[in-house]
């Protein structure tokens, strides 16, 4: 486990898995009844911009560092930049939340969080930045176990966020299999997996497993930073959202391209689809 999330925090595939993940949760706080939020890979919790590892790779200035001062921003990108303003109340972009914080600040009282880091170290730091809120359990074991142990949950709605580091090959087919299996168990699940746009067969194949997977219903949606030409570097990433909101899908249709006009570095893109339609 070499991977730490500190080098990215922030980034293009940052930026559009936080950005959906906090519509996601805003769409569904249309409605008073509680929903569980479960992270399988949750990383620390809360990333210092200005930090080491952040510091090295710089990757958070094409990313969050881009939208931080914009002013044309679309109406459903304010809940996510007002959890950033928070953490940098005196108006310089230093503390960047990962998922967890993110979910944390965006949920209401009556919602429960699962959080899941495998790192021995990183969730120390995790347990630590999230001590004083009695909605969060802190889990430090594996996250491919996470549908099974977690899954079905009381609460009759549940987001269940997958997004391993992808430092091993097999990892596209185990996000199919975690889909499978929370859907299993709980047919319902809102369920997001993150991926990177690299290697394009590799793509192919676990689009068509995701097909596959008998979840009700599974939006596809992409943002390129470069064209998708390269299996050497991250092009762009996508999110897979089985029983996406209604509502998501419009949003992401405008909000797409503005993100790929917003991020691109040499040149943007962007794809939103039904992998499984209703
Ligand atoms: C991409 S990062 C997560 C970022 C986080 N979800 C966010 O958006 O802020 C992936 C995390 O998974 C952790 N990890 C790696 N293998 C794991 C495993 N088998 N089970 C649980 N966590 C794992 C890594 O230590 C890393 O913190």
């Amino acid at each position: 486990m070499n991977y730490r999330h500190a080098f990215h925090a922030g980034n293009h595939a940052d930026v559009l898995k936080h950005l959906v993940l906090a519509r996601v949760l805003a769409l569904l706080a249309r409605k008073e009844a509680p929903y569980a939020y479960l992270d399988s890979h949750a990383g620390v919790g809360l990333y210092d911009l200005a930090g080491d590892q952040a510091t090295r790779t710089g990757e958070w200035e094409q990313g969050i560092g881009r939208l931080w001062q914009a002013q044309d921003l679309p109406t459903p990108v304010e809940g996510y930049l007002e959890v950033i303003r928070a953490l940098n109340a005196d108006g310089r972009l230093r503390h960047y939340p990962g998922s967890p914080e993110l979910a944390r600040r965006l949920s209401r009282p009556q919602d429960r969080l699962h959080f899941n880091e495998k790192h021995p170290e990183d969730g120390r730091l995790l347990k630590d930045n999230m001590k004083d809120d009695a909605r969060v359990a802190v889990h430090l074991g594996e996250g491919w176990h996470v549908p099974r142990a977690l899954l079905p949950t009381r609460e009759k709605r549940v987001v269940l966020l997958i997004d391993p580091p992808f430092e091993q090959a097999d990892e596209l087919s185990r996000c199919v299999q975690a889909l499978e299996e929370a859907i299993g168990r709980m047919r319902q699940t809102i369920a997001i997996i993150w991926y990177p746009i690299k290697d394009e067969r590799q793509l192919r194949r676990f689009y068509q497993d995701l097909s596959k997977s008998g979840a009700p219903k599974l939006l596809r949606a992409e943002l390129l930073v470069h064209p998708a030409d390269s299996a050497e570097r991250l092009n762009g990433s996508g999110l897979a959202i089985a029983n996406a909101p209604w509502g998501l899908e419009d949003e992401l249709r405008s909000l797409l391209p503005w993100l790929a006009e917003r991020l691109a570095q040499s040149q943007g893109g962007w794809r939103l689809d039904w992998l499984i339609a209703e």
